[in-house]
């Protein structure tokens, strides 16, 4: 499958198309493709500068692995330049330089749109386009989807704060279990830098950490020791995925208006939470956040009915 409006050689699909994922992908890239010809319609007809920005772009193809066949399929950037209505701009980030040439490309085969490439970092980038939001109708989806958790907490504050812009964010739940490990000792200060970047706090310490509950009573003299035991044992990480996952949904709640309840998605395959694809409003309006919740709950139904694993986060990740 290619990107509707977009025909490249075999050979500059071959390389210029990435390859990064698999049926989680697919099912991130067919809510966005729901969602913002959604979106555009709902706000047509309203005076609405809209704005699409897309803050780790890609190339506008990528190549996905599904049951094991590789499957061409039009990324998050083709998918914004077809949307039908169209964006009144869309905003394409990236930080590898042949990557922003593909970008180019596919923005030059829409002479009709107001397409920017930039070549760069996504956090400087977003709170810069977020800022440029000056017009009192300036209205911006914002997709963040990143491999990691390059996702500065600043990034979603500003957004979060412009009351402007609604937020898709694939927020690496994986990235997030590698980087707390169940033994708090072998947390080096870079991945500790890293959550408190992405989360904004080191409250995650305390909530996820803590020493093992006494859990037998047999006498009081057992149970001090029991007490005693483990007030000396080392710290652990008591929190699975599905602790994280909440604790990190909550933390979202503390800056935006409204937040969805996230989509999971899980590795091909494997009952393991990978990603939880979450959608953030800024706008406080009652009537903007009833019509977000009803267009997202039903994109997500539909997602969720294409996926084989539909199961609940595994616990003790
Ligand atoms: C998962 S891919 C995005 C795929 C894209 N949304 C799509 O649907 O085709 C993540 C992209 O972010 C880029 N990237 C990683 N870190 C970045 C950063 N700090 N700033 C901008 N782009 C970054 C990578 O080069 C990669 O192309």
């Amino acid at each position: 499958m290619i990107a509707a409006g977009v025909t490249y050689s075999n050979e500059r699909q071959r390389m210029i198309s990435q390859k990064f994922g698999g049926k989680h992908t697919e099912r991130k890239l067919t809510a966005i493709s729901d969602y913002l010809p959604a979106y555009t319609t709902a706000l047509s007809g309203q005076n609405f500068n809209l704005h699409y920005i897309d803050a780790f772009a890609g190339t506008g193809l990528c190549t996905v692995s599904i049951n094991g066949r590789e499957t061409l399929i039009p990324g998050s950037a083709s998918i914004a330049v077809n949307c039908m209505p169209s964006f009144d701009s869309l905003t394409f980030i990236e930080k590898i330089k042949n990557k922003c040439k593909a970008l180019q490309r596919l923005a030059d085969g829409s002479p009709s749109l107001n397409i920017k490439v930039l070549h760069g970092d996504a956090n400087y980038f977003v709170v810069q386009s977020v800022n440029a939001l000056k017009n009192w109708n300036d209205r911006a989806i914002l997709f963040l989807d990143p491999f990691g958790m390059e996702v500065d907490w600043n990034t979603l504050k500003v957004a979060a704060e412009s009351k402007k812009v609604d937020v898709w964010y694939l927020f690496s739940l994986s990235g997030l279990y590698r980087q707390a490990a169940i033994d708090p000792s072998s947390i080096t200060k870079e991945k500790e830098n890293a959550i408190n970047r992405a989360l904004g706090t080191n409250e995650w310490r305390q909530a996820f950490y803590s020493k093992p509950e006494p859990s037998r009573t047999n006498g009081d003299l057992f149970l001090n020791e029991l007490i005693e035991e483990c007030e000396k044992a080392p710290e652990r990480r008591t929190h699975g995925a599905e602790d994280i996952l909440a604790w990190v949904e909550k933390r979202f709640n503390t800056i935006f208006s409204y937040v969805h309840p996230p989509e999971i998605l899980y590795q091909e395959g494997r009952n393991i939470p990978m990603f939880a694809l979450f959608y953030m409003m800024a706008n406080d309006s009652g009537k903007a956040i009833g019509l977000g919740k009803k267009i997202v709950a039903s994109i997500f139904e539909k997602v969720r009915k294409k996926s084989e694993l539909g199961t609940p986060p595994t616990r003790g990740l």
